[in-house]
């Protein structure tokens, strides 16, 4: 049994109102549900992340239904996670996710290019990721409405949600307002600590 992250509906205001991150968070909630639901029957002694690698360890009548919902809470939960107005230090260059994405990237003017030109590329609902590859090389990945970078090999890093229900109510069908926006709200302290216990496990 997977238990929720919970979020502060205020938070978040103006990059996403009050009324979408309630309507959202209530989405999250529906996967993480019908999850449960799904692993009610089995013993439940893995890490989501540890899961939706290793699908196989599930019965083959449930393995396609629990990936979509595993992922659809996975991805929820990077993308909440990842977001804050808290700006205190967030661009510090001594933080391991900055110095490693000027790094690849070459500054992190350079990401944010690479990374809105993607997010504006994907097609109908679906994600855009910063991902480590096997090589610890970071990449930018879309991917198709719940599916995952673990799909692919890949470690999720950060999302940005580009599903309608993410951003339309307040940016209606303006994307490129809505990734602007997020840049703003992403909080690179939080990912650095979580991409720091990636690289340490
Ligand atoms: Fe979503």
């Amino acid at each position: 049994m997977y238990s929720s992250i919970s979020l502060g509906y205020s938070s978040l205001e103006p990059f996403v109102s009050n009324r979408t991150l309630e309507e959202h968070y209530k989405i999250y909630l529906k996967y993480l549900k019908k999850l449960n639901e799904l692993l009610s029957t089995t013993s439940n002694i893995y890490s989501k992340a540890y899961l939706v690698q290793h699908i196989d360890v599930l019965p083959l009548s449930i393995r396609g239904e629990v990936l979509y919902n595993l992922s659809g809470v996975i991805n929820h939960e990077l993308y909440f996670f990842g977001l804050s107005n808290d700006k205190s230090g967030n661009m510090d260059r001594n933080n391991k996710l900055i110095s490693d994405i000027i790094a690849n990237f070459g500054s992190i003017e350079n990401f944010r290019e690479e990374f809105t030109k993607q997010a504006l590329n994907v097609k109908g609902s679906g994600y855009t990721f910063l991902v480590m590859d096997d090589n610890k090389k970071f990449r930018i990945l879309n991917t198709s409405n719940q599916d995952n970078p673990y799909y692919y090999g890949y470690v999720p890093i950060m999302a940005l949600d580009v599903w309608e229900h993410a951003y339309y109510l307040d940016y209606y069908s303006n994307r490129l307002d809505y990734i602007n926006k997020f840049f703003e709200y992403v909080d690179y302290k939080k990912l650095s600590i979580n991409y720091e216990n990636i690289l340490k496990s």
